[in-house]
């Protein structure tokens, strides 16, 4: 299917639901995990990283390479791509933005609420109450190994930890419930910049097409959700994305 195929569905439907990966957000600069040499998994070890263990055995590593991702994140803009999905919210009747992503590149852009199925690197809290700590005012950009001590509760006086989700730990229920929910009751479902391996997160784009919606894949490359796209657009989301977005609304 050509992208004008994939752009008159996109007219037609009536509840859109755009799921994306960290592969939107890498022509702004952030890394993605699992490209051969610059995904954050070929250069980093997740498990010494991003497990709840790896904070308990070193939190002042753990708090320090989420440090440096998030002030990473903050000295990159959103691109053509994140602006075409919030433009989206304009023409589609119904529109949920989900993401995997734990930067804030969809908001910056304009979209409104994205659910956030892994967390956000902008929502710390206590490791223990819960309670929400406010961000630290970092002056400097931290180096890639930096170990930086992680503040301590107002409430309990237990450490602060960042507020995304780590590998053993359960998604946020609500933000899972809602991202559910869209994905069996949406008409398409586009999916951008993610490699499809992660779950429960990559359940969402397979749980709208068994519920009957069409699924447009925007990825450079092969993924594990191909069998299940009615069109695949093999190339890069700030070139594809508003190209899409122009030829479904002009
Ligand atoms: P991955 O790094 O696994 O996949 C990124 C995808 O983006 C790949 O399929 C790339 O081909 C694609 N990509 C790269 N550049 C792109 C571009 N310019 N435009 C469009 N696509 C591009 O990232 P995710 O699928 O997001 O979880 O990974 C899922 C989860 O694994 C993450 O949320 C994170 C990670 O471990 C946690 O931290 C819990």
């Amino acid at each position: 299917m050509t992208l004008s195929d994939a752009a008159k569905l996109l007219a037609q439907a009536r509840h859109v639901v755009v799921f994306t990966g960290a592969g939107i957000s890498a022509e702004s600069g952030v890394p993605t995990f699992r490209d051969a040499l610059t995904g954050l998994w070929s250069r980093f070890d997740a498990q010494s990283l991003a497990t709840p263990q790896a904070f308990q055995e070193d939190p002042d590593l753990v708090w320090g390479w989420y440090e440096w991702r998030r002030r990473l994140v903050q000295q990159v803009r959103p691109h053509h791509g994140h602006l075409a999905v919030a433009r989206m919210a304009a023409w589609a009747p119904q529109l949920t933005v989900i993401t995997q992503n734990v930067d804030d590149l969809h908001e910056r852009a304009g979209s409104d609420a994205p659910v956030h199925l892994h967390g956000s690197l902008f929502a710390p809290r206590c490791v223990s109450c819960l309670h929400p700590a406010p961000l630290p005012e970092t002056v400097e950009q931290p180096g890639e190994g930096s170990r930086i001590p992680p503040p301590r509760c107002t409430l309990c006086g237990d450490l602060v930890r960042p507020g995304v989700v780590w590998f053993g730990e359960q998604l946020p229920e609500e933000a899972l419930f809602a991202a559910a929910q869209a994905a069996s009751r949406c008409d398409l479902l586009l999916t951008v910049g993610t490699s499809g391996l992660v779950y429960p997160a990559a359940e969402i784009p397979r749980l709208a097409a068994r519920s009957g919606a069409a699924v447009i894949q925007v990825n450079p490359q092969a993924t594990p959700l191909d069998p299940i796209t009615a069109a695949n657009l093999r190339g890069a989301a700030a070139e594809i994305l508003p190209a899409l977005v122009s030829a479904a609304w002009g």
